[in-house]
């Protein structure tokens, strides 16, 4: 048995915000954030929250996969971008939508959140554990960005996507998981002060801090890698592949691994660039769009392809 996904969903924001809207607040161009990224706009929370994202995005996949809430064993929301530090987002979603046999917990890899989650369920079917899943990549990134630091508030944005993973007869393939947190500095976003507020004044100044250039090159270098390993253990080679579904941070990351790949750019779907950088929502927003819009059908090898905070970074395969 392996793990299957038999329904996807998805939940963002109601509100736009452009790159146009952001030259209005930092020094910044809808020209530099194009060429740079490939963004052109995101969505931004203002009722939304992670919960609630997590919430409607799990609704959405259990109807696609047309099954009933109670039939759920795990449900597993990453997220690095939480509402609470407990109880754990995993738990609200599970009363939300009525899984009451269902345990729940919330797992933090950042963007490589969802392939991690899909990796557990993974192993928990193959272990014979449990036979039905539920997992959600939900994130409000908003709240974590310094909106008057150009170099990072144009990347992100908010939005939740989920899954439902059955144990079948096929499905994931071969997955790699990958960890180094030598490279912890060059992306990270401290924990909130939490203080005594009996003897001190308490003030949040912690935001997300990331250098761009570090983590670029350890993208390039690493996802095609990544991917060419997990593959190759599948027995299959990169030219099988139908299509691509990486981690939405940058067009040029893209690009470069499809280069690098020798795959042409139409095996890679993406949405950056009307909603930027999910972090952990990035790959399932994504493949529930691709999954809506008819691009697969039974049959179809996928690779799902995640890197970021950690650093972490990931790749499966699987058949649709
Ligand atoms: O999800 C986790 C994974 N995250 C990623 O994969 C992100 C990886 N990194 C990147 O995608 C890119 O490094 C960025 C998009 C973040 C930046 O692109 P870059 O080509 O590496 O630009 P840079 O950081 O080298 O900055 C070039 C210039 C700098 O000015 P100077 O020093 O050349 O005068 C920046 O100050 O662009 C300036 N700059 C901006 N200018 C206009 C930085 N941000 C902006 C901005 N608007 N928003």
């Amino acid at each position: 048995m392996t793990a299957r996904i038999i329904g996807t969903g998805s939940a963002v924001p109601e509100q736009i915000v452009t790159n146009e809207d952001l030259s209005k607040i930092v020094e910044t161009s809808d020209e530099w954030i194009s060429s740079r990224s490939g963004i052109k706009e995101r969505r931004v929370a203002k009722e939304e929250t992670t919960t609630s994202l997590a919430i409607l995005a799990g609704k959405r996949a259990l109807e696609n996969a047309g099954i009933a809430s109670e039939e759920i064993e795990v449900i597993i929301v990453a997220t690095c971008t939480p509402d609470y530090f407990f109880p754990n987002t995993a738990c609200q979603v599970q009363e939300a939508i009525g899984a009451k046999h269902a345990v729940a917990f919330d797992l933090s890899a950042a963007c490589s959140g969802f392939l991690f989650a899909l990796s557990t369920v993974q192993a928990y079917i193959k272990g014979g554990i449990y036979q039905k899943a539920l997992i959600i990549g939900a994130e409000t990134m908003s709240k974590m960005i310094d909106w008057s630091d150009r170099s990072t508030c144009v990347l992100f944005g908010d939005g939740a996507g989920a899954a439902v993973v059955s144990a079948e007869e096929t499905g994931v393939l071969e997955l790699v998981q990958k960890s180094d947190g030598t490279g912890k500095g060059v992306l990270s976003c401290k924990a909130r002060e939490t203080r005594n507020l009996l003897n001190h004044e308490s003030e949040t100044k912690e935001y997300l801090y990331m250098e761009g250039q570090p983590v670029f090159k350890f993208a390039v270098k690493t996802v095609p890698k990544v991917i060419e390993k997990a593959v190759d253990k599948a027995g299959l080679k990169v030219e099988d592949i139908d299509l691509f579904v990486l981690h939405q941070a940058n067009l040029r990351i893209i690009e470069s691994v499809a280069k690098r790949l020798h795959q042409p750019m139409e095996k890679f779907p993406t949405n950056l660039e009307e909603c930027g950088n999910i972090s952990a929502a990035s790959v399932p927003i994504l493949l529930d769009n691709i999954n809506k819009h008819g691009m697969i059908c039974e049959g179809k090898k996928i690779v799902l392809a995640g890197f970021g905070a950690g650093l972490t970074w990931g790749a499966t395969v699987l058949t649709w």
